[in-house]
C-alpha cells in the first residue's frame, strides 16, 4: 500500500487547478442510465471512485466510452441489459446505490446490494427506499440485496424527506424524471452537486422546477435524450487546499474554484483569519496574520460541510486559542482525532463535539488514514508539522483527491509518494 511522506514547515505558494467534483460526477454517471442516447460528461475527475462507478455503470450494459484524449470526457448511455449492482462493487463505494433510481424508472426493476456501513457511520438508505415505495416501487430486502420492482413503471408522489439526504434526493430526483405524473421532493438537499445533477437532467429533457431550493417539482416525461454537461469544480477539494494555504501560512490561487459554492466555509475561514477572495477564474486564499480558534458545526448546505470537518480540525490544531467542532451529520466522523493527536494536536472528543486546543507546532510522526477526508486532514497537518510525517493507507486519499502530492509539490511542499 502506498504511503505519503511529508517534510513540513514550508509555506505554500502558487496555483492549484481544481478538478471536477467527485460528488457531482458520481450521480451524473448514474444519470447516464436514464437515456438510450449518450450523456457526454466533461471535466470528469480521475479518481478511484470514478473508475468504480465506470465499472458499475458499464456492467449494467450501457456504453461508457472515453472521448477525446484527456481522460476527462465520458459518453454514457444505451440499453440496460443487467439490473444487478453486485456486492463486490457496492461494498467498495456507497455511491453505487445511486443506480437504484435510474434502473427502476428506466426498466422497472433493480437488484442493488445494500451498501453496508462504512467507517464514518451506519449510513442507511431507508429514505431512498421509502421515497421509491411512495412512487409505486415494491421493495424487498433479501440476502443483503434490495430487490425493487415497478412493472407498471413509477408514478409521481409527494415526498417529504425526514432529513435532507444528498443521496436520497439524487436517487428520487432521477427516478422522478421518467415517472408517470408529478413528483414533489420536499426537504430536499440543496448541495451544489444536486443542482448540477438537476441542470444536467433538464438538459436531457427532464422537467424540473425549484432547482437550488429544498423543494423540487418534477413532471415525468416519456424519455430523456442525450446531452453534454460540464461537471462543476469540486468545492471540497477547493476547501481542502484553502486549508493547506492557511495551515502553512502561504497563499494559493485555486483555479476554476467557485466562491459561490463554498457556503459557510468562507465565513469560518474568515473568522479564523484566512482571506478567501474571488480572482481570475478561481479563488485566492491567504492567511492574513495568525490563525484564531473558531467554532464550527457541520450542517446540510449551505452550512459548513461535514466533508470539510476533518480538514478544519487540522487547521484549528495549530490556531491560537480553542475551537469547538460539532459533527451533526455522521455519528462517527472523528477517527482522524487520535491520528492528529499523534502529531501533537490537543483534541478531546465529547460525544458529537471535539474541543481543539491550538498548539504552537505539530511534530511529524507515522499516522494512519481511515477514510477519505480524515486522510487528507493528516496530509494538511503534515504540511505544518516539524519533521517528517508518514501517512499510511493513502488509497483512501486516492478515492477523492487527484494527484494530491503533485499539486502540493508544485506549490513548494516537500511531499512524495512511497510506493507500497
Ligand atoms: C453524500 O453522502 C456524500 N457522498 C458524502 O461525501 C457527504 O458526506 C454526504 O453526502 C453529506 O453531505 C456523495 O455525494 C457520493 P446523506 P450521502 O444521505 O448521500 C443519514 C465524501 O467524503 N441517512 O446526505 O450518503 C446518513 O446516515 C463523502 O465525499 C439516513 O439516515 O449522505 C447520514 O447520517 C463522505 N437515511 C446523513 O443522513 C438515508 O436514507 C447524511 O447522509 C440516507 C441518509
Amino acid at each position: 500500500m502506498d504511503r505519503i511522506l511529508i517534510r513540513g514547515g514550508r509555506p505554500l505558494s502558487g496555483e492549484i487547478p481544481i478538478g471536477g467534483a467527485k460528488n457531482a460526477a458520481l450521480p451524473l454517471m448514474a444519470a447516464g442510465l436514464l437515456t438510450a442516447e449518450r450523456l457526454v460528461l466533461t471535466n470528469v475527475p480521475q479518481l478511484a471512485d470514478i473508475a468504480t462507478m465506470r465499472a458499475l455503470v458499464a456492467q449494467h450494459g450501457v456504453a461508457v466510452e472515453p472521448r477525446g484524449n484527456d481522460g476527462r470526457t465520458l459518453a454514457i448511455g444505451g440499453a440496460i441489459t443487467n439490473t444487478e449492482a453486485p456486492y463486490d462493487i457496492v461494498r467498495k463505494m456507497r455511491a453505487s446505490v445511486l443506480v437504484l433510481g435510474p434502473l427502476l424508472t428506466r426498466v422497472g426493476e433493480a437488484r442493488v446490494s445494500l451498501p453496508g456501513g462504512c467507517a464514518i457511520g451506519t449510513r442507511p438508505i431507508d429514505l431512498h427506499l421509502k421515497g421509491l415505495e411512495q412512487m409505486g416501487a415494491a421493495i424487498r430486502l433479501d440476502g443483503g440485496y434490495v430487490h425493487a420492482s415497478a412493472p407498471q413503471g413509477l408514478h409521481g408522489a409527494d415526498i417529504v424527506l425526514a432529513m435532507p439526504s444528498v443521496g436520497a434526493t439524487e436517487n428520487l430526483l432521477m427516478a422522478a424524471t421518467l415517472a408517470d405524473g408529478q413528483t414533489v421532493i420536499a426537504n430536499a438537499a440543496r448541495e451544489p452537486e444536486i443542482s448540477d445533477l438537476a441542470d444536467c437532467l433538464a438538459a436531457m429533457g427532464a422537467r424540473i422546477e425549484g432547482i437550488g431550493t429544498d423543494r423540487l417539482t418534477v413532471e415525468g416525461v416519456g424519455r430523456l435524450h442525450g446531452a453534454t454537461h460540464a461537471i462543476i469544480p469540486d468545492r471540497i477539494e477547493t476547501g481542502t487546499y484553502a486549508c493547506a494555504a492557511a495551515i502553512t501560512g502561504g497563499s494559493l490561487h485555486l483555479r476554476h474554484a467557485r466562491l459561490d459554492h463554498l457556503g459557510a466555509v468562507v465565513r469560518v475561514l474568515a473568522e479564523a483569519g484566512v482571506e478567501v477572495t474571488e480572482q481570475d477564474d478561481g479563488v485566492t486564499v491567504r492567511r492574513l496574520n495568525g490563525l484564531h480558534g473558531t467554532d464550527a458545526m457541520t450542517e446540510p448546505y449551505p452550512g459548513f460541510p461535514t466533508d470539510m470537518q476533518a480538514q478544519l480540525m487540522a487547521l484549528m490544531s495549530v490556531a491560537e486559542g480553542a475551537a469547538m467542532i460539532t459533527e451533526t451529520i455522521f455519528e462517527n466522523r472523528f477517527m482522524h482525532v487520535p491520528e492528529l493527536n499523534r502529531l501533537g494536536a490537543r483534541v478531546n472528543v465529547h460525544g458529537a463535539s471535539a474541543i481543539v486546543r491550538g498548539v504552537a507546532a505539530l511534530s511529524g510522526a507515522p499516522v494512519m488514514a481511515t477514510d477519505l477526508r480524515a486522510s487528507v486532514s493528516l496530509v494538511l497537518a503534515g504540511l505544518a508539522a516539524r519533521g517528517e510525517t508518514l501517512v499510511n493507507r493513502v488509497y483512501h486519499l486516492d478515492r477523492g483527491y487527484e494527484a494530491v502530492e503533485q499539486k502540493l509539490a508544485a506549490c513548494g511542499a516537500a511531499i512524495e509518494r512511497l510506493p507500497g
